[in-house]
């Protein structure tokens, strides 16, 4: 039976092969991708979403949504992705324009066509934070939001405490976490260690010798500088994949549990903090649900703490071969 699924993306490099994971799964309708400022600058996001769309032979809309997050500047990511989020290798512009609907209305009417959508967000949670406050009964119709952010009880990326995703935006994090929809939480540490892409598995990529496997790995390029200068690995992480790889095939998961998440949003210290309350010491729910008492709902946020690497890898490598 086909998946829908809506994808929310702040389109730099490795939010781009998440896309193709998606578009290249046969059992997966993509009703939408939207997208947010995040990596790079909106425009430049709105660029890259169509172009990664046209490379797919594909015609899926593209809505652009927020340039910047509820309550602060943008912050954006070009030292890791480069200038343009792609790599700088200078792809040339999509043909085709971004559909004229706007991002929120965009996932507020895919909520409503598709009751059980499975919304994956690969960047700032700032859309998705406007869709709940625009119409709050969007939580109801969502059957999975996966969320690529945080760094649940480990270090961040982007400060020690916090992942970019979610120090962005931390006000719109606290905002979507607390809605209480059926969240699966996959941290950046789950792309590190052994699910980065060793030199070797990148040379093994390139010799499958498609269009997306070469487009996967070269746009990846300045990302694998980057990630050696932030944590001294050799190799690609790609964490908007795994994000991806879990929504797509959830048996990848080896082990998650749902607890009462927390973020922050007070301190500039640990602002966009992924607190989770292991112990469930605070007493709280799994996070409150938006449509009040309705017992045929869970509210819960489900974080993932260990996925299984080799599956990871042999869903991306299947796809980028097939091309
Ligand atoms: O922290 C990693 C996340 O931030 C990924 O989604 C990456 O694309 C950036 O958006
Ligand atoms: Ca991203």
């Amino acid at each position: 039976m086909d998946r829908t699924f809506l994808i929310d993306t702040d389109t730099a490099s490795d939010d781009a092969v998440a896309l193709i994971m998606a578009l290249r799964t046969s059992d997966v309708r993509v009703a939408a991708i939207t997208v947010v400022a995040g990596n790079v600058p909106l425009p430049q996001a709105v660029r890259n979403a169509l172009f990664t769309v046209e490379l797919c032979g594909d015609d899926t809309p593209v809505h652009a949504g927020a340039a910047r997050p509820l309550r602060r500047s943008l912050q954006s990511a070009e030292f890791f992705h480069g200038e343009d989020g792609l790599g700088d290798q200078g792809y040339p512009p999509p043909r085709a324009q971004p559909a004229s609907e706007d991002a929120i209305e965009a996932i507020l009417r895919a909520s409503r066509e598709h009751p059980g959508l499975t919304v994956v967000t690969l960047g700032p949670l700032t859309n998705i934070a406007l869709a709940l406050d625009r119409d709050p009964s969007f939580a109801e119709n969502i059957g999975r939001l996966v969320i690529m952010g945080g760094a649940p009880l480990t270090v961040g990326n982007m400060t020690p405490a916090a992942e970019f995703n979610l120090w962005v935006d931390p006000e719109a994090a606290a905002a979507v976490i607390d809605a209480g929809m059926p969240t699966e939480l996959v941290g950046w540490e789950l792309c590190r260690g052994e699910a980065i892409l060793s030199h070797d598995e990148m040379s093994r990529v390139k010799a499958f010798d498609t269009e997306i496997a070469h487009f996967s790995i070269d746009c990846n390029e300045t990302a694998v500088e980057a990630n050696f200068r932030q944590s001294g690995a050799r190799g690609l992480g790609l964490p908007d994949p795994v994000a991806m790889a879990v929504a797509l095939r959830p048996d990848i998961v080896r082990r998650g549990s749902r607890h009462h998440v927390m973020i922050e949003t007070g301190s500039e210290l640990t602002r966009g903090m992924t607190v989770v309350d292991q112990l469930g010491v605070c007493g709280e729910p799994q996070n409150r649900a938006t449509w009040g008492d309705r017992a045929d709902r869970e509210a819960w946020t489900r974080v993932t703490w260990e996925i299984d690497v080799s599956s990871f890898k042999q869903l991306l490598f299947s796809i980028l071969r097939a091309g």
